[in-house]
C-alpha cells in the first residue's frame, strides 16, 4: 500500500480519526448513530473515519464492525481491533506471576502462541501485552498479570511473548501484534496502591524497572502503552523523560504509542493540563499516537494544528505510524486478517489446547512446604476436598480475555477423573470473601477430615480481589480460612494446602500447621486436572516463585534483591538487634523467597567450577555447575546463577540473578549446566548514572535468593 498517497489524500479531520479508539459498542449500523457514539456527539463522517477499536466479542461481530466501517470509510482504511489477552483468550492459562515461574521461556512461548492463534481466530489484530512492569509490593493488585519482581526473568518472559504473539509476520493468520506495557514503574505505585504516585531515582528506575520495556522493545514489539501513574510527579503519558529522552532519543523506538484508557483526560484530573485541550498537547507533544476512550484529540487537535501550536507534519507522522502498522498487519490487504469463529471453535479448549494449558498449570504451581505427605498415594480410599475452592471453578484468573468459568476443571472434578474408585466427599466449609466470618460448616468438614486417608484444604483469594483497582492491605487468607487450615490439619496430618492467589499472601498463621503447601495461583482452566496430578504425584512440582511472599504485609515492599545497609540484622532473623535494620516484631527475611519451590525429589549441587577467575572487557567465564538428582523420580531444576557486587561506586543488591537454565533430570542423574559470563553482564548504574562495569571483586552462587548451595568469587580487571 502506498501510505503516502493515502495520507495524501486525507483531511485534517481524518487523519485525527486515525489516532482516536473506541470501544466496539460505539459501531453500529453504518446508516444509524447508537448509544455512546450519539452521547459523543459524534457525526457518521466523524465515525467513519476512527481508526482502531478496543473490543469486539467475536470474528462475527468484529467482521460486521469492519464491513459496515468500510462502507462508510471515504478512504477505506480498516480498524485494527485491540483487546487485552493476558493469560489466555478462551483456553485460559495461569496468571502471569505464576506461569513465569516456571522459569521456562518455552513454555510461555507455547502458551503466549495458543492465546495468539485463538485470539487471531475470534478477529482481533493486535494485544495489550505483554504487562512487564517490575514489581515489589504484594499489596497491588495488579502484581498478577506481571512477569515478577526480578529484570533478567521480566526480561527473559516479556521478550518472549513479544515474539510469540507477533511470530514472524504479523500479518500471518495466526499472530498477533503485542503492546508492551506500563512505561513505566507503574509497579512501584506508593503502598500498593493502583494508580498511586510513584517516587523513584533515575538509578532505581534504569537499574531495575525500564530494562523490561527495553528487552520487548529489542524483541520487536509494534506498541507500547504509557502507565496511568505519574512518575516523580510527571503522569506517564506526557512525561517527557519517558516519552521522548528515554523511548525516542535513547532507545530510538519508532513504533506505535496507545494511551492508557482515558489517560490523556485524566491528566485534567492529575491536575497538569488545565483542560482537556492542554491535556491533547501534552500527550500529542510527547510522542502518543492514539487516545483510547476519552476525547482529546478528537474534540481538540484540528484546533490545535490551526492555531499553530501542532503542526500538520506531527499529525502525519502520528498517523504514519497508525498506518504503518495496519499495513504490516495486512489489512488493506484483507480486512478481516482471516478471523473465522468455525476455525475459532475448533480450537478453543480442544484436547491439544487443554493439554498445553495443564502443563502450564502444572509448571507453575510452587510446592512451598512438604513435610512428606504429598505426593499422596493414588490407593487412597476415602479423600475430603475442603474449602471455598474445593469444587470452585471460578479460579481461572482475573484476566482471560473470553475465559468461562463453566469450561474450568475444579480440583474435586480434578481428583474425580485421576481417582474413579475412591470416595471423595467436598466441604465447602466457609467462604473467601473478608467478611464472610462464617464457621457454621466447619464441623461438617471436620469430621470428614478425620475419617479420610487425605485431606485437600483449597483456600485462598477470590479472583476479584487481585487485578486492575484492587489493592489490599491485610494480604492474609480473607475470612475464616486460617482458622478452617488450623482446625483441619489438626485432626488429619495427612492434609495438604491448595492456595489459590493472584498475589503472594502472608501465610504466616497457617505455615506451621499445614504439613504441605501447594501454590495454585489462578490456574487457568485445567487447574483442577494439574492439581490433582500434582497431588497424586502423576506430576512433580517444579515452579519457583517469581516473587517473594512477605511474613506480614508490614514488610512490604519486600524483594529478594535488596540493597545492603550500613546495619544489615545479623544472626537469627527472629531476634531483634538494637540499632539494626529490622523490625520489633518480625524478622527481615520473607516466609518464602524469590526463587524458591520444592519437588518431590531432590537436588544436590556438587560443584561449580569457573575456567578462570579473572575477566576483562573481551574475555568471558565459562562457570560450570553440577548437581545430581538425588531423590527418587525424575524432576525438573531451575538452575539460578547469582551475582554480588563486592564493592562498586553505588550500592549494589546484595544478589541478582544474571542466569538461570531450566533442566530435567531422572533419578540418580547427573548433569552439567554451563553459563558464560561476559563484562556486559556487570554492567550497573554507577554513582554518575553511568551504564558500565567498575574493576574489583565479584562473588558468584548458584541457590535462590538469600540460600547459596556454592559459592566462588573472580576479579573484573580493566
Ligand atoms: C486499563 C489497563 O490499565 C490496561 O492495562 C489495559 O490494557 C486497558 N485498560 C485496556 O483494557
Amino acid at each position: 500500500m502506498d501510505l503516502k498517497a493515502l495520507l495524501g489524500q486525507m483531511t485534517l479531520e481524518e487523519k485525527i480519526g486515525q489516532l482516536i479508539q473506541l470501544s466496539a459498542d460505539f459501531f453500529g449500523e453504518s446508516t444509524e448513530l447508537t448509544g455512546p457514539a450519539q452521547s459523543w456527539g459524534l457525526s457518521i463522517e466523524e465515525l467513519s473515519s476512527i481508526g482502531t477499536c478496543i473490543g469486539g466479542k467475536n470474528a462475527a461481530e468484529i467482521r460486521k464492525i469492519q464491513e459496515e466501517h468500510l462502507k462508510i470509510d471515504r478512504n477505506k482504511i480498516p480498524l485494527i481491533f485491540m483487546r487485552d489477552i493476558i493469560h489466555g483468550y478462551r483456553t485460559v492459562y495461569p496468571i502471569g506471576l505464576g506461569l513465569v515461574g516456571s522459569f521456562d521461556p518455552e513454555l510461555v512461548g507455547e502458551c503466549t502462541e495458543m492465546a495468539a492463534k485463538e485470539a487471531a481466530a475470534g478477529g482481533l489484530h493486535l494485544t495489550f501485552a505483554p504487562m512487564v512492569d517490575l514489581v515489589r509490593d504484594a499489596r497491588w493488585g495488579r502484581v498478577m498479570e506481571s512477569c515478577g519482581e526480578d529484570p533478567l526473568l521480566a526480561s527473559t518472559m516479556g521478550a518472549a511473548q513479544v515474539k510469540a504473539f507477533q511470530g514472524e509476520d504479523i500479518s500471518s493468520r495466526d499472530h498477533l501484534a503485542a503492546c508492551v506495557k506500563h512505561f513505566a514503574a507503574y509497579g512501584a505505585g506508593e503502598s500498593g496502591r493502583d494508580y498511586n504516585s510513584v517516587e523513584i531515582s533515575e538509578r532505581t528506575l534504569r537499574q531495575f524497572y525500564l530494562p523490561s520495556y527495553k528487552a520487548c522493545i529489542d524483541a520487536g514489539v509494534k506498541m507500547l502503552m504509557p502507565s496511568f501513574n505519574d512518575m516523580n510527579g510527571i503522569p506517564s503519558t506526557a512525561n517527557p523523560f519517558l516519552m521522548k529522552r528515554i523511548l525516542r532519543d535513547e532507545w530510538h523506538y519508532d513504533g506505535a504509542v496507545i494511551s492508557d484508557w482515558a489517560a490523556i483526560w485524566e491528566l485534567t484530573v492529575h491536575g497538569v493540563a488545565a483542560d482537556m485541550k492542554e491535556a491533547a498537547r501534552l500527550a500529542f507533544e510527547n510522542g502518543c499516537h492514539i487516545e483510547m476512550l476519552s476525547s482529546a484529540y478528537y474534540k481538540h487537535l484540528a484546533e490545535l494544528v490551526r492555531e499553530g501550536v501542532i503542526t500538520e507534519e506531527a499529525v502525519d507522522d502520528a498517523v504514519m505510524h497508525v498506518l504503518r502498522l495496519k499495513d504490516e498487519l495486512g489489512l488493506f490487504d484483507d480486512p478481516f486478517h482471516q478471523a473465522d469463529d468455525a476455525r475459532g471453535e475448533a480450537m478453543y479448549l480442544s484436547p491439544e489446547h487443554r493439554e498445553v494449558a495443564r502443563r502450564a498449570s502444572e509448571e507453575s504451581a510452587v510446592l512451598l512446604k512438604n513435610d512428606g505427605t504429598l505426593p499422596f498415594s493414588e490407593d487412597v480410599k476415602k479423600v475430603a476436598i475442603v474449602g471455598p475452592f474445593a469444587d470452585e471453578q471460578a479460579m481461572i484468573g482475573p484476566w482471560s480475555a473470553l475465559g468461562k468459568t463453566e469450561e474450568a476443571v475444579s480440583v474435586t472434578s480434578g481428583v474425580r477423573a485421576l481417582l474413579p474408585n475412591a470416595e471423595i466427599s467436598v466441604h465447602k466449609a466457609c467462604g473467601y470473601l473478608f467478611d464472610e466470618l462464617d464457621k457454621s460448616g466447619f464441623a461438617d468438614a471436620i469430621e470428614a477430615a478425620k475419617n479420610a486417608d487425605a485431606v485437600i484444604i483449597c483456600v485462598g483469594e477470590p479472583a476479584h480481589y487481585s487485578g486492575e483497582g484492587n489493592s489490599r492491605t491485610d494480604i492474609g487468607l480473607p475470612g475464616v480460612q486460617a482458622d478452617l487450615v488450623n482446625e483441619i490439619t489438626a485432626v488429619n496430618k495427612n492434609s495438604a494446602v491448595l492456595i489459590f492467589n493472584g498475589r503472594p499472601l502472608a501465610l504466616s498463621n497457617i505455615y506451621k500447621n499445614a504439613p504441605a503447601i501447594l501454590d495454585m495461583w489462578f490456574p487457568g482452566s485445567e487447574g483442577g486436572n494439574a492439581a490433582a496430578a500434582l497431588l497424586f504425584g502423576r506430576a512433580n512440582p517444579c515452579g519457583k516463585l517469581a516473587m517473594t511472599f512477605p511474613r506480614a504485609v508490614g514488610q512490604c515492599p519486600i524483594y529478594y534483591n535488596r540493597m545492603l545497609t550500613g546495619r544489615p540484622k545479623k544472626g537469627p532473623e527472629e531476634v531483634y538487634k538494637p540499632f539494626t535494620s529490622g523490625y520489633l516484631d518480625c524478622g527481615n527475611l520473607p516466609l518464602f523467597f524469590f526463587g524458591e519451590g520444592l519437588s518431590y525429589t531432590t537436588f544436590e549441587y556438587n560443584a561449580m567450577t569457573l575456567d578462570t577467575h579473572e575477566l576483562d572487557e573481551k574475555g568471558s567465564i565459562k562457570v560450570t555447575v553440577s548437581l545430581t538428582n538425588t531423590g527418587e523420580r525424575a524432576g525438573k531444576e531451575v538452575v539460578q546463577l547469582y551475582l554480588r557486587d563486592k564493592a562498586s561506586s553505588a550500592v549494589r543488591p546484595i544478589q541478582e540473578l544474571i542466569a538461570f537454565k531450566k533442566i530435567t533430570l531422572e533419578a540418580n542423574e547427573s548433569a552439567e549446566v554451563c553459563f558464560e559470563i561476559t563484562e556486559p553482564m556487570l554492567r550497573f548504574w554507577n554513582a554518575q548514572n553511568e551504564y558500565i562495569s567498575e574493576a574489583g571483586e565479584f562473588e558468584l552462587f548458584v541457590g535462590y535468593a538469600d540460600h547459596r548451595y556454592i559459592s566462588d568469587e573472580f576479579t573484573l580487571v580493566k
